[in-house]
């Protein structure tokens, strides 16, 4: 069984090795990541190959519609260790566009307990019904609702204690919202990066 993966891994390795030979013995000891990404599950979505960056680059947590639930011990333990431990340098909150778990959110029909999952998102369209309402095509309103959600998780790592605490001890972090093209293969940055606290 899944004798193609197997068989894909080994020519990988061997790939990695001829490349540079200590690559994996220094991976062994060894990791020290500049970023955390929070992403889709969608498989059309994988982190480290749309940024090219190579095992230990990056590391990664990712669910249905890139949530950071401000109660969900899964995403702050990530979150966690990604700051305290491995001090990265930058979060980014990645969405896509045409998520299907977006779509899921807002259509009205019931699938169980995705739609406890999806609950946040569907806070953030009736946070901005009026914008979203005004988008008359539906595709268009779908990707305006993946845009709002990457800034509303953008919000949530921001304002999460273990981001506070790193900023008041000096650390560097910085928090970025993005979203993906599934159709073009490019990032848009949405411009909503946040360095410090917000002002109470
Ligand atoms: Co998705």
């Amino acid at each position: 069984m899944l004798n193609d993966l197997k068989a894909n891994n080994r020519a990988w390795a061997d790939r990695m090795v001829a490349k540079d030979p200590d690559f994996f013995k220094r991976l062994e000891n060894q990791q020290s990541p500049q970023y955390l990404w929070i992403g889709c599950s969608d498989s059309r979505v994988p982190a480290n190959e749309i940024v090219d960056l190579a095992p230990g680059e990056v590391f990664v947590h990712r669910n249905v519609a890139n949530l950071a639930p401000p109660q969900d011990a899964n995403y702050l333990s990530v979150l966690q260790f990604a700051v305290d431990v491995l001090k990265v340098r930058h979060v980014i909150v990645v969405g896509h566009y045409g998520c299907g778990g977006i779509k899921a959110a807002v259509d009205g029909q019931r699938r169980g307990l995705i739609d406890h999952w999806l609950h946040p998102i569907r806070e953030v369209a009736e946070e901005h019904r009026a914008e979203l309402a005004a988008i008359a095509d539906p595709h268009k309103r779908g990707d305006r609702l993946c845009e709002l959600n990457v800034m509303r998780q953008v919000r949530n790592v921001a304002s999460d204690v273990f981001v506070m605490d790193a900023w008041a001890r000096g650390q560097q972090l910085s928090v970025h919202g993005w979203v993906y093209s599934l159709a073009t293969g490019l990032v848009n940055d949405l411009d909503v990066t946040v360095r410090a606290p917000r002002a109470p």
